[in-house]
């Protein structure tokens, strides 16, 4: 398989990532078919995806797209939530929540559905996971294809930040981790290989912003930090970062509305 053989971005999910994912690839001129478990939640994403902050209507407003480029892009892209339809994809991106409203993400879901995937989707497919923690080795285990397998793990909002941690296990084939890095490129990302590691860790960026934010919680404790908006102040306007460790002003699941 080359990269010039995806042509058709499967992804699970049609969430804040799954959404996004979905948006940058149709933007590339990939063929889309995004899975999620209702209609109304692929009606909001298809909102979301006009009309939200970071949506094609204020790309369009903002001159940074055409009307024909926006029409173009979403004549590429199906909605569905029939698990069936994603098995002629190329590669499968999987962005699913916890299954529940608070709950980010749960790796027994993740078993489930990739087993379900492994079963329906052809056997060429690569699969990838949107995962932001868990050791992508232990979801790979439980398809028929962990060499085909791999962690793309995207930032919110898709749209915006530039990076891609493109993960690969010790089964991962250089050839696939090679196409995954240059889909990102495709979809105008900068990729950054990371290697897999047991433990649920999360990779580069996770790690390291919370353990800042661990620390950021100890400050408040020991009451070094009147309150946690003095310690979301101090970092956004002495350190420039876009929003500070306690989150004050809403993190990255905020939907981006
Ligand atoms: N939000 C972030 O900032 C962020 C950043 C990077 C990675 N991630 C990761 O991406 C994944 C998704 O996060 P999100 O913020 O987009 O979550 P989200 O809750 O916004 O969206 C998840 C979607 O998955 C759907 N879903 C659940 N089970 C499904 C199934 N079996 N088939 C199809 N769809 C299903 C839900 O209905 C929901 O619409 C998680 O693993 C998360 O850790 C999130």
């Amino acid at each position: 398989m080359k990269l010039e053989d995806i042509k058709t971005v499967g992804v699970v999910g049609a969430g804040v990532m799954g959404g996004g994912i979905s948006q940058v690839s149709i933007l590339a001129g990939y063929k889309v078919i995004t899975r999620d478990l209702n209609e109304e939640i692929l009606a909001k994403t298809k909102d979301t995806m006009m009309n939200g902050r970071f949506g094609l209507k204020g790309a369009i407003e903002r001159g940074k797209i055409t009307q024909e480029q926006v029409d173009k892009a979403l004549a590429n892209l199906t909605l569905t939530t029939k698990v069936e339809d994603l098995k002629d994809v190329d590669i499968l991106i999987e962005a699913i929540g916890g299954g529940g409203a608070a709950e980010l993400e749960n790796k027994d879901l993740k078993f489930r559905v990739f087993k379900e995937l492994d079963n329906i989707v052809k056997k060429e497919a690569i699969f990838a996971s949107n995962t932001s923690f868990f050791t992508i080795r232990d979801i790979a285990a439980v398809t028929n294809r962990k060499d085909r397998f791999c962690g793309m793990h995207f930032f919110s909002p898709v749209g915006v930040m530039k990076v891609v941690e493109v993960v690969w296990t010790p089964e991962t084939s250089k050839e696939i981790i090679d196409i995954a890095v240059g889909f990102c490129q495709k979809v105008g990302k900068v990729p950054v290989r990371v290697k897999d590691v047991p433990g649920d860790t999360g990779f580069i960026g996770n790690r390291i912003y919370f353990a800042a934010v661990r620390e950021a919680q100890k400050v408040l404790k020991e009451g070094i930090a009147e309150k946690p908006e003095d310690i979301d102040a101090v970092m956004t306007m002495g350190f420039n970062w876009p929003i500070g460790p306690m989150m004050m002003g809403g993190g990255a699941r905020s939907g981006w509305k």
